[in-house]
């Protein structure tokens, strides 16, 4: 865990401001910010726990949505906290907690519903952090991960993109990062002893001049260009499955869809 806290770059105050600036200008994330609340179903008066909350881009709408109860938002990295903390709309609903997603420092049975959005993909030990939360849950209570997810593999070419793709983003992320499928998650869950509620795959096209408003995008270019170079390929692959990509001068047309998963699970 402490080397993945040297990794990050979410500990640096100027990238905690970059990440909240791009996020705040993202039409897919204020897309999946409304399927989230709608699958929060909150009626107003639960405890919710935002699992790695950054700046809290999605816990504050959430808490919005809250009247007796909170939402609690927990990350290990000060730098995104303080953005958050400084942010110029306070929501009175929502609290900021530092800590460890593998270590919780809440009792047992204590929310009514928790939330992951855009960070399952950072955890090095994914299973332990989905059986933190399922302890931290009442019983009937649900948890909802918001990831952008890939294909499941079909063969040893698409395995290959996957690791190549991981590679690339673990260089800017540290190691621990990884994307997951959405049959990866729902096996995460279920091991942990979710039961499956409700699963939300949508996908969100885009064809544009460069990566803006699509989330993790500029990462995205560079598995482009690297396996332009070394691999037609993997690069043929990237671009059947995920996008295409054209220069046009310091520009990049971008042409392709991400898909993301929603996927509550519910704790018996
Ligand atoms: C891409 S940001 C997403 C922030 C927020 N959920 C959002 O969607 O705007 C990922 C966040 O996960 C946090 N994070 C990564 N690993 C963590 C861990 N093991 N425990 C707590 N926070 C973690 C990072 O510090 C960072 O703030």
């Amino acid at each position: 865990m402490k080397h993945e806290h040297r990794k990050s770059p979410f500990h640096d105050h100027e990238h905690a401001v970059e990440f909240d600036r791009r996020a705040a200008k993202s039409e897919i994330r204020a897309e999946l910010e409304k399927k989230l609340i709608d699958m929060l179903a909150l009626k107003g008066e639960e405890l919710v726990l935002d699992l790695a909350t950054g700046t809290g881009r999605f816990a504050r709408p959430v808490a919005k949505h809250i009247r007796g109860g909170r939402v609690i938002g927990i990350d290990q990295a000060l730098a995104m906290l303080r953005v958050g903390h400084e942010h110029e709309d306070p929501v009175p609903g929502y609290r900021q907690v530092a800590g460890e997603a593998g270590a919780l420092p809440f009792k047992d049975d204590t929310f009514d519903r928790a939330f992951v959005s855009f960070s399952l993909h950072h955890f090095g030990r994914p299973a332990l952090v989905a059986r933190e939360i399922l302890r931290v849950l009442r019983s009937g209570g649900q948890f909802i991960i918001l990831d952008p997810v890939l294909d499941e593999p079909r063969d040893s070419l698409d395995q290959r993109l996957e690791e190549r793709i991981n590679q690339v983003f673990r260089r800017t992320h540290g190691a621990d990062f990884r994307f997951h499928s959405a049959e990866g998650i729902h096996n995460l869950l279920t091991q942990a002893g979710f039961r499956i509620a409700r699963t939300d795959l949508p996908t969100y096209s885009f064809d544009q001049d460069g990566m803006e408003g699509i989330p993790t995008g500029r990462h995205w270019l560079e598995v482009a260009e690297e396996l332009e170079g070394e691999s037609p390929d993997l690069a043929e692959r990237l671009r059947e499955r995920y996008f295409r990509w054209e220069r046009k001068g310091e520009a990049v047309h971008v042409e392709g869809s991400f898909s993301y998963a929603l996927i509550c699970g519910e704790k018996p």
